[in-house]
């Protein structure tokens, strides 16, 4: 019998650049929480690797050695058959492989953050569903368990993001860093502090996809709306979860070539859940 793992989507609720390192890579200073819609990964033992890609978004999702799963596979020391059902659209800004790669990690007890980072900078904050602030280039984590968990719907408008070429495109790369990050006392408050940060990618990405501008747009009656990671995906926080659905259904009849998902954000009493 298969063992089946959820791979959460991961949602950058802020994202300031606030430096460059020599290497390349660039500082952050990040929200991010995780969302209740994902892939999910079915295990099977076997004497050789092998995966197979099913899924609204297996197009391109390589089968084989380079797909991130075979290497977290590799790095944790197993075999076997994995099955992977990409729910998620990737190059999207909300974890593709680095999900995948972390769940493939976590079910297999490897927790060394060495492995996950030379898998992804983005592999290490995926490891637990958590809410957290995420700092360095993603190695540095303070979990926020208790973070309100916020309705939302994610609204992906088509665009492709390699996420070199964003960083590329960032022209402002010393930014402030966030004013503080939690802990809320309640939903209200988490709502203010959202509404004066600032994802700083959204420049670079919005010059290399200018349909990001639209997926904002058709959020605009959002409670707060940003994109996530380096794009495209944009996410809009709705009062409840009906008017979450509500949103979602018209964002939808407007746009039906768009990947348009309702969802809720993983509070501290689903982590277990959803992580198992
Ligand atoms: O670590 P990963 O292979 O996922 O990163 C992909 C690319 O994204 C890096 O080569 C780099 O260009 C960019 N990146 C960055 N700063 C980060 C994370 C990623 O510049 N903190």
């Amino acid at each position: 019998m298969a063992t089946e793992v959820f791979a959460p989507a991961k949602i950058n609720l802020t994202l300031h650049v606030t430096a460059q390192r020599p290497d390349g890579y660039h500082m952050l200073d990040s929200l991010v929480v995780f969302a209740d819609v994902g892939d999910r990964l079915w295990f099977d033992p076997a004497p050789q690797m092998a995966i197979s890609v099913t899924g609204p978004f297996a197009d391109g999702v390589p089968a084989d050695a380079r797909n991130l799963v075979w290497q977290a596979a590799q790095a944790a020391g197993w075999k076997g058959h994995i099955a992977l059902e990409k729910n998620l659209p990737h190059g999207a800004g909300i974890g593709g492989g680095s999900a995948d790669a972390a769940a493939v990690l976590r079910h297999l007890g490897c927790d060394d953050l060495d492995v996950a980072e030379a898998l992804g900078a983005d592999v290490p904050m995926c490891q637990s569903a958590v809410a957290k602030r995420v700092q360095g280039i993603g190695e540095i984590m303070t979990p926020l368990p208790d973070t309100p968990a916020l309705d939302m719907v994610l609204v992906n408008p088509g665009a492709h993001m390699p996420t070199p070429s964003v960083f590329a495109a960032l022209v402002q790369k010393f930014n402030d860093p966030m004013a503080g990050c939690g802990p809320w006392p309640d939903r209200a408050a988490l709502l203010e502090w959202l509404r004066a940060q600032r994802n700083d990618l959204t420049a670079p990405a919005l010059s290399l996809a200018p349909q990001v501008r639209r997926a904002l747009e058709a959020l605009a009656d959002a409670q707060v709306a940003r994109m996530s990671g380096s794009g495209a995906t944009c996410y809009g926080v709705y009062p409840d979860a009906a008017q979450a659905q509500e949103a979602a259904a018209r964002v939808r009849a407007d746009q039906p070539g768009w990947w348009v998902m309702p969802t809720r954000s993983i509070g501290a009493d689903q982590v277990i859940r959803a992580t198992t």
